[in-house]
């Protein structure tokens, strides 16, 4: 750590979502962009004008050489994940990764365990945890509005994909599988709202894409997950849609919860949401003070990072919960292509 207690950020990645990574971390107390990892020159040059005061590098070994930093944050294509990040956590440094952690469950374990001999923190970003909206619906489960919760959909319905860089989002080999690029955030949420509700038992999953000849790239996914407590939870996505919609409803024994997220896009700052609550007498509109979009929830997570660097706060998700993500997606992946439910061995 810096003996000014500023958090020393190197960014690996300056692409569509590194760059909001870098805007999250210099608006961030306590935290700072010392170093920027590019590829091309023209990322690189678009990261020195924006950071004129960060070194940039458009070698990732050397910015992990640079002495300057204190955490690694990685907003690489999904197939490097794994690589970057081993040699982010040999080099000593605490990591933040971009989801999926990575695309494989051998990675995972790789990581996780790199991480552990390390002693070094090791963040996944699946910012919706830190959402107000989505936030307040697992307060509100946990506070028992609905009674024990049976039922979690999280659904969405966008425009498609973008591409990436080098096109790497439509190239099966680098991208895994689109279930690990959005899909895998309302895994992590139906799980965390269902927490305490048994394990996973089985994932059922059907998917089909509009695309003739490149029917792996799914355009539309719908998962059911069974936990062991007899609940269960639908994640569901379309792509062949417009705008962005995400819904989330959960019911339980007393009382029901309906939360619905609506953008031009993804990355809107002027989104509408809105929370109804039912605990099965009244229905109450929830009031949600605070922005919520995955721009804001970045911003949270880059603070949630520093305070957990600075040892004053766990991880709002760890290699763990990232791993746990992971492993749904292949397993649901698995369940498309075999037309069979997926079982789980019991841990
Ligand atoms: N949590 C979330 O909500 C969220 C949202 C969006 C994305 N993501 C994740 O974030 C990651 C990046 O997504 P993205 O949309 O930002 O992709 P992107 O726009 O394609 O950006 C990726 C960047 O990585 C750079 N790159 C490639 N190889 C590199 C290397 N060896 N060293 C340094 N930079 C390298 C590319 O550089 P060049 O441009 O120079 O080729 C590109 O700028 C993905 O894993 C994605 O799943 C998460």
């Amino acid at each position: 750590m810096s003996t000014t207690h500023t958090v020393r950020f190197g960014l690996i990645g300056f692409g569509a979502w590194g760059k909001h990574h870098a805007d999250a971390i210099s608006k961030t107390p306590g935290a700072s962009v010392v170093a920027i990892g590019a590829h091309s020159s023209a990322s690189a040059a678009a990261a020195q004008e924006a950071y004129p005061a960060a070194k940039t590098y458009t070698d990732y070994a050397a910015l992990l050489r640079d002495n300057d930093l204190d955490v690694v944050d990685i907003v690489l294509p999904s197939h490097l994940h794994h690589q970057v990040t081993l040699a982010a956590l040999n080099s000593g440094r605490h990591v933040l990764l971009e989801k999926p952690m990575c695309l494989s469950l051998t990675d995972c374990d790789d990581l996780i365990r790199v991480a552990n001999e390390k002693n070094r923190l090791l963040a996944i970003g699946h910012e919706l945890r830190l959402s107000s909206l989505w936030g307040k619906v697992k307060e509100l489960i946990d506070d028992g509005l609905v009674g024990t919760p049976q039922y979690v959909l999280v659904e969405l319905s966008r425009n498609p994909y973008r591409q990436g860089a080098d096109g790497w989002r439509y190239d099966i080999q680098r991208v895994g599988n689109w279930i690990l690029e959005e899909p895998i955030h309302f895994f992590d949420l139906a799980r965390w709202y269902l927490q305490g509700q048994g394990d996973p038992v089985s994932v059922y999953a059907v998917a089909n894409s509009r695309q003739p000849d490149h029917p792996e790239l799914q355009d539309n996914f719908s998962a059911i997950v069974k936990m062991g407590g007899g609940s269960y939870a639908v994640v569901s996505q379309t792509l062949s849609a417009f705008e962005h919609h995400q819904t989330v409803k959960v019911t339980g024994t007393r009382g029901a919860l309906w939360a619905s997220w609506s953008g031009a896009m993804d990355r809107t700052r002027h989104p509408t949401f809105s929370l109804k609550a039912f605990d099965g007498t009244e229905l109450r509109t929830i009031p949600i003070e605070k922005l919520t979009g995955e721009l804001f929830e970045l911003e949270d997570q880059i603070a949630m990072v520093v305070r957990a660097v600075t040892a004053q706060q766990p991880l709002s998700c760890t290699g763990e919960d990232g791993r746990w993500s992971v492993a749904m997606c292949l397993a649901a992946q698995q369940s498309v292509e075999s037309g069979f439910p997926v079982v789980f061995e019991k841990a």
